[in-house]
């Protein structure tokens, strides 16, 4: 299926100081404003809670409001109207329903409410190890490539065995190859489909860069798949069979990608200031956006934390314009009202609804 286009309605309780919250008007453009500590952050963390059954800060149960046993979510996405619900208890419990129906697992739910973020640990995406850039493809790949999971679940189930093996026995048993064949036919498909949409999204990373930060001309996107480019996986384990019984892990493959990015050939991580890295964040995650609006895969919900933060005027004014022409959802926070009213496109204000947050109580004036 793809993914409709937003969410219209969301009901919160007992997400940390939220205990009940009813928001049944939403538009495409959500605005929440409000003091320090008043639930701004936990409400974009609500709406992650639903379209991910978790958190995007700490663990699960630092979410549910001191004193209470679980906290729920639901929602309703527009035009067709599908709900989903999430429930999650101090015991661990999760409970996760799509159109009042319970789902088993995670990966049946993410499909409906595809969330971008983007917020201040959204650095770790340039500073960060290379997990979070293989975390932010793949992300891409499986929504917009729904063949892909399959492949990524045969991969990590592969890998898993091989590596139980490795460490079991410093010697070759009967098992390792056929893990390694079987590990080496899952992980160069899992690779095809990261570097087909990497050739994707790189054209369009460039061209919205060219509007948000023109002066960085030299920046690049380099796809590093894991392995040795002059030979395919199956080669590449056969070479460091030895390292990786001596050491007990497998050593090469999709599981050590990147995507390296440079500003002039050197790292942008260690080049670019703070805001500039907040563009380049910002760039990435809209480019996907994009891509997934292209591939006819609906559209994906951004929730911004804090926009003005390390952004001048001007470019704050250039990322909205960009969601705003993008026609994507958002949920954006900020300290005041006219912080985001000063940047937003006028024209679009009209699908705007600016909420007022105070003391974990949501108000519309
Ligand atoms: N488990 C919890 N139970 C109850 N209250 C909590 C819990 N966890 C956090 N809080 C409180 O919830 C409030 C809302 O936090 P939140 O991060 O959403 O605020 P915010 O409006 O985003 O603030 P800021 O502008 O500082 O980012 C804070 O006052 C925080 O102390
Ligand atoms: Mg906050």
């Amino acid at each position: 299926m793809s993914s409709e286009a937003s969410l219209s309605r969301l009901h919160i309780n007992n997400v940390r100081n939220l205990h009940r919250v009813r928001l049944d008007q939403l538009k495409r453009v959500n605005v929440f404003h409000g003091a320090n500590g008043s639930g701004k952050t936990s409400i974009l963390e609500s709406i992650h809670l639903l379209g991910m059954a978790r958190s995007f800060r700490g663990g699960a149960k630092a979410l549910i409001t001191h004193g209470e046993q679980d906290c729920t979510v639901f929602g309703a996405l527009a035009p067709g109207n599908t709900t989903l619900g999430v429930q999650r208890s101090r015991s661990g419990d999760v409970k996760i329903k799509v159109a009042g129906a319970p789902v088993r697992t995670v990966a049946e739910l993410v499909e409906y409410l595809p969330l971008q973020v983007i917020n201040a640990d959204s650095f770790d995406l340039l500073t960060g190890s290379p997990g979070a850039r293989r975390q932010y493809l793949d992300w891409g790949v499986f929504h917009v490539e729904h063949r892909f999971f399959e492949q990524w679940q045969r991969f990590q189930r592969s890998i898993k065995q091989r590596n139980k093996l490795l460490r079991r026995d410093k010697m070759p048993t009967d098992d390792l190859p056929v893990w390694t064949r079987e590990l080496a036919r899952s992980g160069e498909a899992l690779s095809k489909y990261r570097e087909a949409y990497f050739k994707l999204l790189t054209p369009r990373f460039k061209a919205i860069m060219s509007q948000l930060a023109p002066s960085l001309t030299g920046l690049e996107l380099r796809f590093r798949r894991g392995w040795d480019k002059s030979l395919d996986f199956q080669g590449a384990l056969d070479n460091s069979l030895a390292v990786d019984l001596e050491q007990g892990y497998t050593h090469v493959g999709p599981q050590r990608a990147d995507v390296r990015i440079q500003i002039d050939g050197h790292l942008a991580s260690e080049t670019l200031s703070r805001g500039q890295q907040k563009l380049v964040v910002c760039g990435l995650k809209l480019a996907q956006g994009q891509l997934m609006s292209e591939a006819d895969r609906g559209r994906c919900t951004y929730l911004v934390d804090d926009l003005p933060s390390e952004l001048d005027g001007e470019h704050s004014a250039l990322v909205c314009k960009l969601l705003a022409s993008m026609k994507a959802s958002v949920f954006i926070t900020c300290v005041h009202q006219r912080d985001i009213e000063a940047v937003w496109p006028e024209q679009d204000l009209s699908e705007t609804a600016m909420f007022h947050v105070e003391h974990g109580s949501v108000s519309q004036p």
